[in-house]
Order: structure tokens, then C-alpha cells, then sequence
């Protein structure tokens, strides 16, 4: 029998709600596919700095690269933001995206018919969105060197560095050409070279990577019209190519067109290592404990690792379809609940009636 491993980080606020959900849920799965899942929880995020004093602890590192892939749920609460930056939950995040050298995020965006009511933008605006948003991971800003804060005469100076070599554009820039081949062929590359150097940078990398792949209609959009344009007629992407800071700001902007970013699952990559999914959404600490979280962001990250990481294609979408059929049948978590239609359930709930399609 086929035997897979997966490192559980449930982490903070919602995290070990939906946590639950999905594991209970990936449990049936394997049963009913014939292949065995073995699960190891670990400490992360303010859960860690809790237990162990930091947020990713090194056995949480070991668990992570000996697994065949990571299911992470959610990090994060206010009340860690007066810690030093090394000690937040972000960092741990950060550094588990590094130490697995995650290059590749890959947040896709599907409108779901029965949600285009829960979209802040009119339905005839959603009802066709169908894109995915390729973020480079590991570089740029959020890890650029030289970086921090200096004592000067008045105040402080505090300052980051943006930064890509061509070999970081490079390897990212195939991921979404590949990714396009197989959907509609068309990469709109996002960046602000009309005003930044590792932008120029950016966009000839990627003009000299679109040459081997002739078939895909390659774009490029400054980011502040990116953002426009996925408010203005979001329809008009399928593969958004873009570097850490930009792919964080416009992935949120497109998870909401789907109505709620509790729906969003997100797949990080490496070269050949274990990748992490997660949903996009954070940890949710003023829902936390109620029981009233929206576990299918979680439970579609599952589905993702379930094609991407196991290549077990059936049991994904199966899982998928099942999710699709209870949302068809007017099931909704409270963040669904606009326009006060639908049959409101907790997060158990949505768990019990999953279990209750897969049986
Ligand atoms: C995300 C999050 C993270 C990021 C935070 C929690 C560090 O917003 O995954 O989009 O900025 O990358
Ligand atoms: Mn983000």
C-alpha cells in the first residue's frame, strides 16, 4: 500500500479547528482510496513560542524535511507583536519558507457559482474569474539584504532592500509558464519597472524565458494597475507571474473576488523537496474557539497536496467535488452568509457533512 507523510503544523487562532476538520476528513480519504496517511503534529508559530520558546523550533524543521509533504493551518495573534522580530510567528513562517527553499507559491482563485453572491463586486464581474497567482517565495524584500533600523541624529533610519538575482526570476518565471501550458496559455508578469531597477530586472528575465514558450501569450501590468485591473475585470487573467511583496498584496485582493478569504488554498514549492500547503488566510484570533471558522481554504490546501505532492489526482478531486455539492446545496460557514441566504453550519458541521458525502 502506498504510505505518505505528512508533518501537521496547526498553529495558532483557527488552526487547530480546521486543523481537525481536514484531518479527519483526510483520514476517510486515504480509507477510501487505499493509501495510508501518516500524520506528525508539530509546534509552530505562537503555539511554539509557547511550548518551546520560539516559533519554529529545529525538531519542527527536522519533522518538516522528512516528511513527503507539510499541511500548515494558520499562525499568528497581536499579542506577539511586541516580541522581537526573530521571536514573532511571521519569522518562523518566513523561515520555514527558506529552510524548504519554497520558491514557489502557487495561490489559484476560482470563482465558485453558487458564491458569486458573497463577492464584494457584481456577479457579472466574478462569475468568469478563473486565474492563479504565482508569487515568487523566498527573495525580494522580504529576505533582501542590507536591512534594519540605525540611530540617527533626529530619530531612526529603518530600510529593507528589494532584490532578485536572474536565476531567481528565471526559476520562478518557468513555474508560471509551465503552470500556463496546461490552463489558457496567457502569463500577465506584474512589476513596477516603469520606477525600480530589480523590476527592469524582472521584466527582461521573463521576456527571455517566455522565448521557450512560444504557445503562451506573455503580459506584463505595473502593479498598481494589477490592482485595477483585478477589481476592474478580473476575468481578463490566467496566470499572474509576480515577485513576494506585489504576489501578497494582489493575492488578497483576489482572494476576496471569490466572496471570502476562507476559501483560498495555496501550495508553496520547492525544487524537489516537501512543499507546504496552507490556506492564504491567517489565523483569525477574534473567531478563534467558537467553533465557527471556515475550514474549506484548509480542506482545498489538502486537495492540493493530494494532486501536487502524492499525485493521487482521483482522491483531490474528489474531495473538491464533494465541497462544490455541499456549497450547491446552500451550506455556509458565517463568512459565507451574505445577502442572509443559505443554511449557516460551524465548522464541525461543514466536517460532518463532508464526511457524510466521501462515506
Ligand atoms: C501570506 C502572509 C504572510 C506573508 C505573513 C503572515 C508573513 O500574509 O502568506 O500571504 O506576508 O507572506
Ligand atoms: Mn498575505
Amino acid at each position: 500500500m502506498k504510505s505518505y507523510k505528512i508533518t501537521l503544523l496547526p498553529g495558532d487562532g483557527i488552526g487547530p479547528e480546521i486543523t481537525q476538520v481536514t484531518h479527519q476528513i483526510l483520514h476517510l480519504i486515504s480509507k477510501k482510496f487505499d493509501f495510508e496517511l501518516k500524520f506528525k503534529e508539530m509546534p509552530f508559530g505562537g503555539s511554539a513560542i509557547e511550548s518551546d520558546g520560539i516559533p519554529f523550533p529545529d525538531k519542527t524543521l527536522q519533522e518538516c524535511k522528512n516528511s513527503d509533504a507539510v499541511l500548515l493551518a494558520a499562525i499568528g495573534n497581536p499579542k506577539y507583536d511586541k516580541l522581537p522580530r526573530e521571536k514573532r510567528p511571521e519569522t518562523g513562517l518566513l523561515n520555514l519558507r527558506s529552510s524548504l527553499d519554497l520558491f514557489a507559491n502557487i495561490r489559484p482563485v476560482k470563482i465558485i457559482p453558487s458564491l458569486t453572491k458573497a463577492s464584494s463586486l457584481k456577479e457579472e464581474f466574478v462569475n468568469k474569474v478563473d486565474l492563479v497567482v504565482v508569487r515568487e517565495l523566498t527573495s525580494g524584500i522580504y529576505f533582501g539584504e542590507p536591512k534594519g533600523r540605525i540611530k540617527t541624529e533626529t530619530g531612526e533610519r529603518a530600510f529593507n532592500t528589494m532584490t532578485y538575482t536572474s536565476e531567481e526570476i528565471k526559476r520562478i518565471a518557468e513555474i508560471a509558464f509551465t503552470l500556463a501550458k496546461q490552463r489558457n496559455k496567457k502569463v500577465c508578469s506584474v512589476d513596477k519597472a516603469n520606477v525600480l531597477d530589480v523590476s527592469q530586472l524582472w521584466r527582461e528575465e521573463t521576456i527571455l524565458i517566455s522565448k521557450k514558450f512560444k504557445e503562451i501569450d506573455l503580459t506584463h501590468q505595473y502593479v498598481d494597475n494589477a490592482a485595477m485591473q483585478l477589481i476592474r475585470n478580473p476575468s481578463q487573467f490566467d496566470v499572474i507571474l509576480t515577485s513576494n511583496l506585489f504576489g501578497d498584496i494582489l493575492s488578497d485582493i483576489a482572494a476576496m473576488l471569490t466572496g471570502s478569504i476562507g476559501m483560498l488554498p495555496s501550495a508553496s514549492l520547492s525544487k524537489d523537496g516537501p512543499g507546504v500547503f496552507e490556506p492564504v488566510h491567517g489565523s483569525a484570533p477574534d473567531i478563534a474557539g467558537k467553533n465557527i471558522a471556515n475550514p474549506i481554504a484548509m480542506l482545498l490546501s489538502a486537495a492540493m497536496m493530494l494532486k501536487i505532492a502524492f499525485n493521487e489526482t482521483h482522491a483531490g478531486n474528489l474531495l473538491e467535488n464533494a465541497i462544490n455539492e455541499i456549497l450547491n446545496e446552500g451550506y455556509r460557514t458565517s463568512d459565507l452568509m451574505s445577502s442572509g441566504s443559505g443554511k449557516k453550519v460551524s465548522c464541525s458541521q461543514m466536517g460532518e457533512l463532508l464526511t457524510g458525502k466521501l462515506k
